[in-house]
């Protein structure tokens, strides 16, 4: 099977090395891609958002199954340009993308699949946002509607603040809208479904790290760490998501004339009402995926393609490594406010040589015999182990011996959750 990838980040890159290690897979090509994953796949040019361009690219390139990473261009499409031409692709349709893509339109689904959820309220003028804010009360959560790459979400106790920032999303007017929402209180779990349209088959869980410094201070990123198993979450969680939220969600939308084929990202709250619903996205989250496919046995290539293919309900059951994986993102200075990029990265080699280390790229580029850095989140380094400690005790090692000018990183990744293991062990 040949196997295009579409996307730039450590999340495909992750996805390529777990396809690289499926024996039915005899190609691998990356569009756009990244210097790093040159090593596992052909890199082709490709403006990613165009389905047109990638449909023909993967044709040229004889794909048998495209995988489509980002969200963007699932909303935008892209899958139906590629399963147009007749080629199988992981990823939902630009309806079914919706419910990433539209947090109006999530909360619609939820309320008609009665999945567990925050209150909220759909508004489209400030004097609705007013109201909703009063309503809800403090701490207040205001959503942009749309695709906001992570920094469409503002949670503070300040009610100007809310106000100001429904202010900004509704300003673009058009059809701009904000959804304010009740607070949830409680860790946060990312549970990655796949989906046929019919069936759902559930991955490990895993936590990720979204503020920018240790001890959760700092601003909101795309994601600053993450790790799998979660040592802490009540047994029985999976299950119970899958009963209560993943699968009602898969069979409204086959209801209203939208399956939801590909990977349907829950994440949620662990409330002291037990799990909510906190957002819905329609692909691999990042870096959550650089850990998950760490610890998967089974062959993804066929995985993949079973969902895309709706033969998900007679796939085996999913093979898992026992080991714990930890993955610490390495960020540019700046980011996320303005990341300073084109610094010179040493030391990939020597952290990749790190027992139970790899190395993935994101935002690198390069430049004659160098590699620097060229994205806001540089790469994500992966630790396996037995344990969360030894785990943590690899990634960390292996980052120690890159080296970038200004580079930020988080140094508490999975501390707490190897803190519990150590103590109820
Ligand atoms: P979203 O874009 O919906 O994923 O939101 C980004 C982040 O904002 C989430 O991962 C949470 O940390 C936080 N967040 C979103 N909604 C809520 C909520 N209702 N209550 C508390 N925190 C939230
Ligand atoms: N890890 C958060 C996301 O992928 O959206």
């Amino acid at each position: 099977m040949k196997v295009l990838v579409l996307g730039t980040g450590a999340r495909e890159h992750a996805l390529l090395e777990a396809l690289a290690r499926d024996g039915d897979v005899t190609a691998l090509a990356a569009a756009p891609g990244n210097p790093g994953m040159a090593s596992v796949a052909d890199l082709i040019e490709v403006d990613a958002m165009d389905g047109a361009a990638v449909a023909r690219c993967a044709r040229d390139w004889g794909a048998d199954l495209v995988v489509v990473g980002p969200e963007a261009p699932l909303v935008a499409g892209v899958a139906d340009a590629v399963r147009a031409v007749g080629i199988d692709c992981f990823g939902p349709s630009r309806e079914a993308a919706a419910l990433e893509g539209s947090k109006a339109f999530a909360k619609d689904v939820m309320a008609q699949a009665g999945v567990p959820t925050a209150l909220a309220h759909v508004c489209r003028t400030v004097e609705e946002v007013a109201a909703a804010l009063d309503a809800l009360g403090a701490p207040h959560v205001v959503k942009d509607d749309g695709l906001a790459a992570g920094k469409g979400v503002v949670v503070t106790d300040d009610r100007a603040e809310a106000l100001a920032h429904a202010q900004t999303c509704l300003a673009r007017g058009g059809d701009a809208q904000v959804v304010v929402e009740e607070f949830l209180d409680g860790p946060e779990v990312s549970l990655f479904c796949l989906s046929d349209g019919t069936c759902v088959v559930p991955l490990e869980p895993a936590q990720d790290f979204k503020r920018l410094q240790d001890g959760d201070a700092g601003p909101n990123t795309g994601g600053m760490g993450a790790y799998t198993p979660l040592p802490w979450a009540p047994p029985g969680l999976v299950a119970e998501v899958v009963e209560r939220v993943a699968q009602p969600t898969v069979d409204a939308m086959a209801r209203r004339g939208t399956p939801f084929a590909g990977l349907l990202y829950v994440g949620l709250a662990m409330t002291s009402r037990g799990p909510r619903v906190v957002e819905f996205n329609a692909r691999f989250g990042d870096p959550e995926t650089q850990v998950v496919l760490a610890r998967l046995q089974s062959p993804l290539a066929g995985l993949l393609r079973a969902a895309a293919t709706g033969i998900l309900a007679g796939h085996p059951p999913l093979r898992w490594s026992d080991d714990a994986a930890v993955t610490v993102v390495l960020a540019s200075p700046g980011y996320p406010a303005s990341p300073t990029t084109g610094g010179v990265l040493h030391g990939l080699a020597a952290a990749d040589a790190v027992e139970g280390a790899h190395v993935l790229h994101a935002g690198t580029a390069r430049r004659g015999d160098e590699i620097v850095s060229a994205g806001g989140r540089v790469l994500s380094v992966v630790g396996t182990g037995p344990d969360l400690d030894a785990a943590r005790a690899v990634a960390y090692d292996a980052l120690a011996r890159i080296e970038l000018d200004g580079g930020q990183h988080r140094t508490d990744i999975a501390a707490s959750a190897a803190r519990d293991a150590r103590v109820t062990a």
